[in-house]
């Protein structure tokens, strides 16, 4: 559903109030098409988020300004020639024409001008109190970090307009993922897999993915991001499933720019396995409790840390970790198996607002250095919960990491398994003031298919 005028002027108040300014004007641009270099062609276009957030525009060029001293927003958009309208539709009218916009900013004098979204330069992080002194409103950078950061606050808790489309891009999937349930099979390639699953979601009205689509079977499912042509873009390979793999599908339809993602992992065409059950049991057992974590007030790193040690737990059951899970979890020997953060925040990007360094809160630790969105959860926060266990090579082969963990790891049965690829299970989930919504749960989670 796109945002009425009303909501869209809600968040500009909202986000205009957090940067209390009084006399600067504010341009964000939602960017131009990347070239394809050496050629005449352009990547598939999205809007910088901020933009898509304040106005709900996708089209390439538009840029929203705000005039502090008035208290006005002006949106510009582009007008295509003649010329090029023999060749392309028309982008959706906005606003004044974009070729306006340096005579409004001349009309506004010497005030400061403030750039945020496509093409904004800002530092990566801004200056502690102490180190600022003033800094901050004087260095345009800092203070284009600053409102960067207050639309973030704002993105980060979604509106009714927000979760409207989440759930349209979460039905979209739902069409896909019940597609692999019903056709997927032993001798079908994972490119079958995958084209037949997005047909589903462009059929129910997504306009496209919300990332590369990873359908990945066997061994393939130890690596994270596994996507198609992720090998050789120019000749792609594709493995077949065989009977008994685990099929680990990450996959979700994008709708209205915001994401679904959603993660499933089944065994193909014969009974599971006692490893492949016991390690599926596991990660939905994991992701089940932490999912009722996912309560306003709970610290993030306190849910991926409970996953963690469950998780450990479950592999000092299947003798596969010696010692006390927590400790494990600490160490760092189950992030061998569990080498990723229990989720992120979801939106207008798959990850959102993670390149705001207010969303995310430093850490040296290993561990914790990937983890998502580590706040505390309020009502409105949509995010995934997506615990896994994986047998990785480039970290279980590590003679390193073998050696610092020679007590911890029973080697000689983590490398029976080599070769075992991944499970995942993943949902995206909206935090109220009650219990927690999980807006993929239509998704089903059969063990085995085909
Ligand atoms: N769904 C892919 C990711 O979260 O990285």
């Amino acid at each position: 559903m796109k945002p009425t005028d009303e909501v869209l002027a809600e968040r500009r108040a909202r986000v205009a109030k957090r940067w209390e300014l009084t006399d600067e004007v504010v341009v964000v641009r939602a960017g131009e098409p990347a070239g394809w270099s050496g050629t005449d062609q352009h990547f598939a276009f999205l809007p910088h988020p901020d933009v898509a957030y304040l106005t709900a525009v996708g089209s390439p060029g538009t840029t929203l300004a705000f005039d502090a001293a008035a208290g006005e927003w002006e949106l510009f958009g582009p007008r295509f020639t003649p010329e090029r309208l023999v060749w392309e539709q028309p982008p959706t009218p906005v606003g004044r024409p974009l070729d306006e916009l340096e005579a409004w900013l001349s009309q506004r004098g010497d005030r400061t001008v403030i750039e945020l979204g496509a093409g904004a330069t800002m530092p990566e992080a801004l200056p502690s109190p102490a180190e600022a002194d003033g800094e901050e409103t004087e260095n345009p950078a800092n203070a284009a970090l600053r409102l960067a950061a207050a639309i973030a606050l704002e993105r980060m808790t979604k509106d009714d307009a927000e979760l409207d489309d989440i759930r349209s891009a979460a039905a979209a999937s739902t069409a896909g993922f019940e597609w692999v349930y019903q056709h997927a099979a032993p001798g079908m390639t994972e490119r079958e897999i995958q084209v037949g699953m997005e047909a589903q979601f462009y059929a129910a009205g997504a306009p496209r993915v919300a990332y590369d689509s990873i359908v990945a079977s066997g061994p393939h499912g130890a690596y994270l991001h596994y996507v198609y042509a992720g090998d050789d873009p120019l000749r792609p390979a594709t493995r077949a499933v065989e009977a008994g793999d685990l099929l680990l599908i990450d996959a979700g339809a994008q709708f209205g720019g915001y994401a679904s993602d959603v993660t499933r992992t089944m065994v193909v065409g014969a009974d599971p396995t006692d490893e492949q059950e016991f390690l599926w049991k596991l990660v939905l057992s994991a992701q089940q409790q932490t999912i009722d974590m996912c309560r306003p007030g709970t610290v993030w790193r306190e849910v991926h840390l409970a996953a963690a040690r469950i998780l450990g737990a479950g592999l000092v059951e299947m003798g596969l970790l010696r010692g006390d899970p927590a400790e494990l979890v600490t160490q760092g020997a189950l992030a061998l198996f569990f080498p990723h953060g229990l989720g992120h925040l979801l939106g207008l990007s798959v990850h959102d607002i993670t390149s705001v360094p207010y969303s995310r809160e430093p850490s040296d630790d290993p561990l914790l250095s990937r983890l998502g969105p580590n706040r505390v959860l309020e009502p409105g926060m949509v995010t995934t919960v997506e615990p896994g266990i994986y047998f990785i090579d480039a970290l279980l082969g590590d003679p390193a990491r073998r050696e610092k963990f020679a007590e911890s790891v029973v080697w000689d049965r983590v490398d029976e398994l080599r070769g075992f690829g991944g499970i995942r299970i993943e949902d995206d989930v909206l935090v109220t003031d009650g219990d927690p919504e999980v807006l993929t749960v239509a998704i089903d989670k059969p063990m085995r298919i085909g």
